[in-house]
């Protein structure tokens, strides 16, 4: 499979929760919030395959904040078609997916979405971004977000946490966004937070 990744078998009756770091952070980095969020669940924690400077991403940037669309496109398809690999291999229900992602990891989660019907039935964003612009969303009635925004995130403005909740709502989406003051940082409140929004929808 073409992501290093560490997958942790849970009940199979929970959603199978999907967890995509930071920049440079690894496959092991959101198990905490995994296991914090839904104990009975299993994990899947996935590493991205890019890397600058040293550093796992999931996909390259032409700057800070500013992506590579192109290579943002072909990093979401390989990393959905490593989901339909490590659902065969682990035995876990492709279509009860709840992806956990924080910043370059929330943002390919949001590439995701952005993309593919029913690539996943939910996704917990910690300090997302708006992945791409000017793209026209797929149907997102069945699929609840949480955003976890900051009212003082330097890399994530505020107003682009709204943009983000606006395109999604626009396409169907029930979106809830929790907003902090801990800057790009994600805090034990957003994160129970986000527990309790995971609670009401799965
Ligand atoms: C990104 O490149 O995905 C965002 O700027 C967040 C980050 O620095 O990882």
């Amino acid at each position: 499979m073409n992501h290093q990744h560490i997958f942790k078998q849970g009940n199979p009756e929970r959603p199978l929760l999907l967890l995509l770091h930071g920049t440079g952070g690894t496959e092991h980095d959101l198990f905490f919030l995994g296991e914090a969020i839904d104990p009975e669940a299993s994990l899947l924690g996935v590493r991205g395959n890019v890397t600058e400077s040293g550093m796992n991403r999931y996909f390259r940037r032409l700057a800070e904040g500013v992506f590579d669309e192109n290579d943002l496109d072909y990093r979401t398809k390989e990393l959905i078609a490593f989901l339909e690999e490590a659902s065969k291999e682990y035995g876990f229900d492709r279509n009860n997916i709840v992806a956990i992602g924080y910043s370059n990891g929330a943002n390919i989660a949001g590439s995701m979405i952005y993309s593919f019907k029913d690539v996943v039935k939910g996704a917990i964003l910690h300090h997302p971004m708006v992945p791409f612009r000017n793209r026209q969303l797929p149907d997102l009635h069945s699929l609840p977000v949480f955003i976890g925004a900051g009212t003082n995130d330097p890399l994530c403005a505020p107003e682009e946490s709204t943009e983000l909740k606006a395109t999604l709502e626009g396409a169907g989406s029930e979106v809830s966004i929790y907003w902090g003051n801990a800057g790009h940082s994600l805090t034990n409140e957003e994160v129970v937070a986000a527990k309790a929004w995971y609670n009401k929808h799965f």
